[in-house]
């Protein structure tokens, strides 16, 4: 069995594209909304967390766990993989490292602007992990602290939500206008795409001073799909020990009410689910 984890919702983003590409396979989601935003908490409160949900989705039965979530995986994943684990039985994988692997033949300008959590900002990582790719591409970071909130208080389709989403952009291209390529670096975020979408067209036409050619979005839902299917081939033996017999099954966990989590959850993915409740 395949473990997702995220703070929250942001995960389902992600798990929606593997589930897909990897049908194959049965999926324990887990969502810590109950403790969500991780963005703003410290580095020890974040490991200490991503570590009980690892512990948890192991005990039943994950021999695979996706940090869906860009701030555990920046923050936790590192040391939980070199301390935490017996990669005999159990690997964890993080989201960072194949999101950073496809920007390079993505951009022209070689302007890269990354828009994550305080915590990820924080972290460097994505400016580090970039460099390794690309020594000349320049990096630019925009913490949008807002915006995991409106995403976890389903405020995120409001005319509320387009105040916040213009600021984060409007911050980021102002401190950097040759920006062609942003990278949604937060698992939430592709819940508000169309909005980010829709400003970034709206000032490409206009004669704004961060009026700019085609600005890619990248999110990291089919790349972080793309990238697990890799690693299952390069690993048969954990791809054996993941695999299911019968139909998929997807398992919905979540530290907040479970009333709420299938309510919110069916939204984001389009169809009824049903989530459980427990406790870390
Ligand atoms: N989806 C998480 C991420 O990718 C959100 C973190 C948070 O809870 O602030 O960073």
């Amino acid at each position: 069995m395949i473990g997702v984890f995220d703070s929250g919702y942001g995960g389902l983003t992600i798990l929606n594209h593997i589930r897909q590409h990897l049908p194959q396979y049965n999926y324990l989601y887990l969502g810590d909304n109950a403790r969500a935003p991780y963005g703003t908490r410290s580095f020890d409160v974040i490991y200490e967390y991503t570590l009980q949900a690892v512990n948890y989705l192991h005990e039943q039965g994950c021999n695979l766990i996706i940090l869906a979530c860009n701030t555990a995986s920046a923050k936790a994943l590192r040391t939980i993989q070199q301390h935490d684990i017996n990669p005999d039985e159990l690997r964890v994988l993080g989201v960072i490292r194949p999101t950073v692997e496809v920007v390079p033949q993505r951009t022209l300008t070689k302007h890269i602007g990354v828009l994550a959590t305080p915590g990820t900002v924080a972290s460097e990582s994505y400016v580090i992990e970039l460099l390794k790719q690309d020594p000349t591409l320049v990096v630019t970071q925009q913490a949008c602290p807002m915006w995991v909130p409106l995403i976890e208080a389903g405020e995120h389709l409001s005319e509320g939500a387009n105040y916040f989403v213009e600021k984060y952009l409007t911050e980021l291209l102002t401190r950097d206008p040759m920006i062609d390529t942003i990278i949604l670096g937060c698992t939430h975020y592709p819940l508000l795409q169309p909005k980010i979408e829709a400003f970034l067209s709206s000032i490409s036409h206009s004669q704004s001073p961060i009026a700019n050619r085609h600005i890619s979005v990248i999110a990291q839902g089919h790349i972080v799909a793309d990238s697990l299917m890799d690693y299952l081939l390069r690993h048969p033996d954990i791809a054996e020990r993941a695999k299911i017999g019968g139909k998929q099954t997807v398992t919905y966990l979540t530290t907040e009410s479970a009333t709420k989590f299938s309510e919110s959850a069916s939204i984001f993915l389009s169809e009824p689910i049903t989530a459980h409740h427990i406790e870390l």
